[in-house]
């Protein structure tokens, strides 16, 4: 017993929210403390990205303890914040990068080490969520970090092409993730619904093919620029043959069927896609790929490849003739045969072609990056085969989960049946954010915070998977975010106010802390929507996972931990159960002024019905009432009843009531 308290006596209280967690930390004695004499130095290797990247982060800790600071990046031995760098690193930063770095905290002083500028970045995104403060100021816990990423790809992809991403959102995307230490921003800037680069050679694309809306030239030139001194890459993709139609508007004639095309307004799947057995073609794809690869310098290029309808292939007798000639039976040989083009035009620019698991066919050139997406096993699929594959299939930000499903996912679970020299080829992996359901407005609530809990999955190691840990520390994450720029903290209450017309609306604030969207397909099939419709519902100020679920589920696991005894976790629950029964009048009160809080009317039914059956759930727990028999099985499907989607949101306090009725019992 005495040892017990002496260890929990010896443990640092609350020590800082690092996230993603570092491979080792060992937390030490005393403070650090910061104030306006604070400076910082290299004391080896500097350019003017290392000085950039410690400006960036003096900037950020002075912001943080609210006095300008002395003196910034400036070079020499001493300094509250020393940085040993070795060298400049890769001239174009590549997935083999070393990113690894150390970090010493105490009372005397930091001391960050890295092999190259990339890991003294990360270093430096360790050290800001360092700073904690007490009653005396600002300080740096005494900490001994040694750190490296666990997988070198991790990334998010930003779709541009069915809602326009403006360079000022993509900015502070880049902000979140050099936070939590992504590397990779794959950008998917050609869809059906638009086209989104400046093309000099072909400016038709962008004239005609993206509303207005495209990156120029000079602003991919900034954005890639502004990405590497985060020491992030940017893989551009461009998808072919299919997902194409804004490159015919403009082009017709690559196109496997006669034009004219317009912009694509629904979203799916549609049958335009280039004409694979034209020269004209290749010739066509080699010169926009060359006046590319002038902006975008990384050495991987991400051709899609994904959901090729085939339907002009199969309607245009050229095509089918050439197929029969060249002997492709299926129309998958025909995607292989063009691809197998695409790659020697890109390796021909000193390119790797990227492709979605669709490439992975018969006769795939070596070299090729597979991106699992239609399920996790395509990356072992492509393991076995030897190439390189990253994992997107759990991270589809757009399919609104949870932070914690995103986060037990894993790129190589523990069990997995790979080999050693297999499992190598397991690059990482990347979120996905597609844009049907987001814009400029609302794409940050969907991304942040729970993209952090992709980037820890990423970096740390395998067995950093608490998910209560990971919930403690995104809190104070999404506070950082917003410190960086980020609009996610602020998304719903701007969007009530939107949606209202009113400063203040309680009722629904208080509604979508216990309703979270429903899922990507789920809203596509109900509200149908397309790249016309505003994002401007009550389903667009929800939050994809509200953090009043996972406290009120934690609440519910401390009274049934108590076998029901807790009484302050018994009048909290109960206080939070009866208010939701209100809710059903409240919302309808609204709406003589506010027609589209009517949007929240399902829901607000909804949690009212759980509200009163969480409350039989105590009683009879408690033993208050006597439970009739069945009552734990005829309450759990209450509870999938209650988990439908109501209109066009979920309620988020189910998972509360189950932990309350317990496990359900196994099917006799
Ligand atoms: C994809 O989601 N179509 C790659």
């Amino acid at each position: 017993m005495l040892i017990l308290a002496a260890l929990l006596a010896a443990t640092p209280p609350a020590p800082a929210p690092l996230l993603p967690l570092p491979r080792e930390v060992r937390w030490g004695e005393g403070r650090l403390r910061l104030d306006s004499t604070a400076t910082a130095t290299t004391s080896a290797f500097h350019d003017g990205r290392l000085g950039r990247g410690i400006a960036r982060t003096l900037a950020h800790l002075e912001q943080r303890i609210a006095v300008p600071l002395a003196d910034s990046a400036g070079r020499g031995a001493g300094g509250t914040l020393v940085v040993t760098v070795a060298s400049v690193g890769q001239r174009v930063q590549g997935p083999d990068e070393d990113e690894s770095y150390t970090l010493d905290v105490t009372p005397a002083g930091a001391r960050l080490t890295a092999p190259a500028v990339v890991g003294a970045l990360r270093g430096l995104a360790t050290l800001e969520q360092l700073l904690l403060a007490d009653s005396a100021g600002f300080y740096l816990p005494a900490v001994h970090i040694e750190d490296a990423p666990r997988f070198p790809w991790r990334g998010v992809l930003i779709d541009a092409g069915r809602h326009f991403v403006p360079p000022e959102v993509i900015r502070r995307t880049l902000e979140g993730m050099a936070a939590v230490k992504l590397n990779v921003l794959h950008w998917h800037l050609s869809e059906d619904q638009g086209f989104r680069v400046e093309s000099k050679r072909f400016p038709k694309l962008h004239q005609l093919g993206s509303d207005g809306q495209y990156y120029t030239q000079q602003e991919l030139r900034d954005l890639v620029a502004y990405a590497a001194d985060r020491g992030i890459r940017v893989v551009p993709e461009f998808d072919m043959p299919g997902h194409s139609t804004s490159w015919f508007v403009g082009y017709p004639e690559h196109a496997s069927a006669p034009g004219p095309y317009a912009i694509e307004r629904r979203f799916g799947v549609f049958p335009p896609a280039f004409d694979p057995t034209r020269e004209s073609t290749y010739l066509f794809l080699e010169q926009f790929i060359t006046e590319m690869t002038g902006l975008f310098p990384d050495r991987y290029w991400h051709i899609g490849g994904d959901e090729v309808m085939g339907k002009q292939w199969n309607e245009n007798p050229r095509i089918i003739e050439y197929k029969r000639a060249h002997g492709f039976r299926t129309n998958e040989a025909l995607q292989a045969h063009f691809n197998q083009r695409l790659s020697k035009i890109l390796a021909r620019h000193g390119r790797r072609m990227v492709g979605w698991d669709e490439i992975l066919h018969e006769g795939i050139p070596a070299g090729t990056v597979v991106q699992s997406w239609r399920g996790t096993e395509y990356l072992g699929r492509a393991a076995r085969q030897g190439l390189d594959g990253i994992l997107s299939a759990p991270w589809y930000l757009d399919h609104i989960r949870t932070a914690e499903d995103h986060y037990l996912a894993d790129p190589l679970p523990a069990g997995s049946t790979l080999t050693p020299d297999e499992a190598k080829h397991v690059l990482g992996g990347e979120a996905c954010m597609w844009a049907e359901h987001v814009n400029p407005e609302t794409i940050d609530s969907r991304l942040w915070p729970r993209l952090g809990a992709v980037a820890e999955r990423l970096w740390s190691p395998q067995d950093v998977r608490d998910v209560a840990d990971l919930y403690r520390r995104l809190g104070p994450l999404s506070l950082q975010l917003e410190r960086l720029g980020l609009t996610h903290e602020g998304h719903t209450a701007r969007l009530l106010r939107r949606l209202t017309g009113q400063r203040e609306s309680p009722v629904l604030e208080r509604l979508l802390e216990y309703a979270a969207p429903v899922s990507f397909g789920e809203r596509s099939r109900i509200q149908q929507t397309t790249q016309l419709t505003p994002l401007t519902r009550l389903v667009d100020a929800a939050r994809p996972d509200p953090w009043a679920r996972v406290a009120l589920r934690a609440r519910a696991a401390e009274l049934v931990a108590s076998d029901f005894r807790d009484q302050a976790a018994l009048h909290d629950l109960r206080a939070t159960f009866a208010r939701w029964t209100a809710f059903p009048a409240e919302v309808e009160a609204l709406l003589p002024t506010t027609p589209l809080a009517a949007d929240g009317l399902p829901a607000a039914r909804a949690l009212a019905d759980l509200g009163r059956l969480a409350q039989e759930v105590i009683d009879w727990r408690t033993g208050a009432v006597v439970a009739p028999d069945g009552w734990q099985a005829a309450t759990h499907a209450r509870l999938d009843e209650l988990n439908k989607p109501q209109g066009l949101l979920r309620l988020a306090g189910i998972d509360a009531v189950r932990t309350l009725v317990g496990p359900r019992s196994p099917s006799p």
